[in-house]
C-alpha cells in the first residue's frame, strides 16, 4: 500500500489558537483527522508527525526513509531557513509536496523564500487546511501515474 508521511513543523501544534487571521481556526488534530479521512478514500496509508524541532523532523524522515512513497510537508518557519530539513528531504528521494496554510507570497518579504521549494514537486499556499488534502490527492495521483 502507498505510504505517505505528513510533516508539520514548528508552532503548527498551536493551530486554532495562533494567528487565526492567517492560519484559520481548525486545530492540527482536526487537520490530521481530515487528512486521514482523505487517505482512507484514496486507499493509502498516512502518518502525520509534528515537531517544533528541526532535528526531530530530520530523524523522522531518516527513520521512514525506504518505507515511504511520498511526503507532504508544512515546515512552518523552517521553510525559510531549514537547510538540514531540506537535505533530509532530498535524501529521502521521494516526491514531496510543500503546503502552507497562508499565502506566503502575499506576506512579509522573508516568508516569500522557501529553501524547500526546489526539493518539492510543487507548492500549495493560501488555501488553509484544504491545502493538505489537495496536496495528498495530487501526490497520490502522481505516484500512481509513475507506477503504471
Ligand atoms: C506557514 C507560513 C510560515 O511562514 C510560518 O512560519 C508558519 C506557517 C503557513 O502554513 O502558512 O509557521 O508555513
Amino acid at each position: 500500500m502507498t505510504s505517505i508521511l505528513v510533516l508539520h513543523g514548528p508552532n503548527l501544534n498551536a493551530l486554532g489558537r495562533r494567528d487565526r487571521h492567517h492560519y484559520g481556526v481548525v486545530t492540527l488534530e482536526e487537520i490530521n483527522r481530515r487528512i486521514a479521512e482523505r487517505a482512507d478514500t484514496l486507499g493509502v496509508s498516512v502518518e502525520c508527525f509534528q515537531s517544533n524541532h528541526e532535528g526531530a523532523l530530520v530523524d523522522k524522515l531518516q527513520e521512514r526513509s525506504g518505507s515511504i512513497d511520498g511526503v507532504v510537508i508544512n515546515a512552518g518557519a523552517l521553510t525559510h531557513y531549514g537547510l538540514s530539513l531540506k537535505d533530509a528531504l532530498t535524501d529521502a528521494a521521494v516526491p514531496v509536496v510543500e503546503v502552507h496554510l497562508s499565502n506566503i507570497h502575499a506576506r512579509e518579504e522573508w516568508r516569500r523564500r522557501s529553501v524547500l521549494a526546489d526539493t518539492a514537486l510543487g507548492q500549495i499556499a493560501g488555501l488553509g487546511w484544504r491545502g493538505y488534502t489537495a496536496a495528498l490527492e495530487a501526490l497520490v495521483g502522481i505516484i500512481n501515474d509513475q507506477s503504471t
